[in-house]
């Protein structure tokens, strides 16, 4: 386990045995959550490649993550029910961006742990100013959301346990269209497996696109993998998150605006048929 040995605005520093290893503390020294951010303070490429090894903080695993640093409101609250003990972050939203479903999402389900995941340094910090100023002005809410920078890619299991997260999120991923790239989509056989590790059994992956040939892409490794199963219809119409997996982002703002067609795909971690 890391312990802290120093805390500086913007970062902080972790000790694991004799190392010392600076980590980026939740928010970051330009802001501290004094007021809302605004995003062209933040800007960054729109594309990056997830499969170069660029040195960035990466957890050993969990553990290693002062998780009340990101929710210590929520920490605090149930430190005095008891239970904070047993507290685990239930839904991870990869690839982020802005944070606008992290957002929506905290606001229906003000009971799950959230993190978003963002590749972007400078955007994840925008979404861990956003929840700060979300939660100056409206006490008590929002701080059950943050954000890490990490390439999901590399380094999910490093964040959850086995059977940890209840629901997955992808939405609008970077569509990499040229084929010698398809290998940096975030939804391929190999990452699948990934993913149905940190799912519990009955947890849900939910995928949207606006680009049709990689929401066939995705349904179509989705469907061929043996720990997934595709959820019917009726079932998605009950469920409170798929209408805002529409409009609940910056991206899917943005294709409702342009009137543009998207491609949903979702489907449930089923119970390992080697068990
Ligand atoms: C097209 S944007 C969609 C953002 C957001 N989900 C939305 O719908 O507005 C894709 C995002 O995924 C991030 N991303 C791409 N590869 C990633 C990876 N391997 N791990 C984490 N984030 C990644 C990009 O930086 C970008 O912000």
């Amino acid at each position: 386990m890391a312990t802290p040995a120093s805390t500086v605005a913007g970062t902080r520093v972790v000790k694991i045995g004799d190392a010392s290893l600076e980590v980026p503390s939740f928010v970051s020294a330009s802001n501290v959550g004094t007021s809302a951010p605004r995003k062209k303070h933040f800007r960054q490429r729109a594309h990056c490649n997830p499969l170069n090894d660029g040195y960035y903080y990466a957890p050993v695993g969990p553990w290693e993550i002062d998780w009340r640093e990101h929710y210590e409101e929520f920490f605090a609250k149930r430190d005095g029910d008891g239970d904070a003990g047993s507290l685990k972050i239930r839904f991870a939203d990869v690839g982020c961006g802005f944070g606008g479903m992290l957002v929506r999402l905290a606001e229906v389900f003000p009971e799950k742990l959230m993190l978003g995941m963002e590749i972007r340094d400078k955007v994840s910090e925008y979404v861990r100013e956003r929840c700060a100023a979300l939660r100056k002005d409206h006490p008590g809410k929002y701080w059950n959301i943050s954000c890490v920078r990490a390439n999901a890619m590399k380094n999910l299991p490093q964040y959850f346990e086995k059977g940890q997260l209840e629901k997955l999120f992808f939405l609008f991923p970077d569509p990499h269209f040229k084929a010698a790239n398809h290998r940096r989509r975030i939804v391929t056989t190999t990452l699948l497996a990934e993913y149905a590790y940190v799912l519990a059994e009955g947890g849900i992956l939910y995928t949207i696109t606006d680009v049709e040939e990689l929401g066939k892409w995705m349904s179509d490794h989705m469907s061929a993998h043996p720990m997934f199963e595709r959820v019917p219809e009726a079932e998605l119409t009950k469920d409170p998150v798929v209408p805002l997996l529409y409009t609940g982002t910056e991206e899917g703002q943005k294709v409702e605006r342009n009137s543009g067609s998207t491609f949903l795909n979702v489907f449930r971690r089923v119970a390992n048929p080697n068990h």
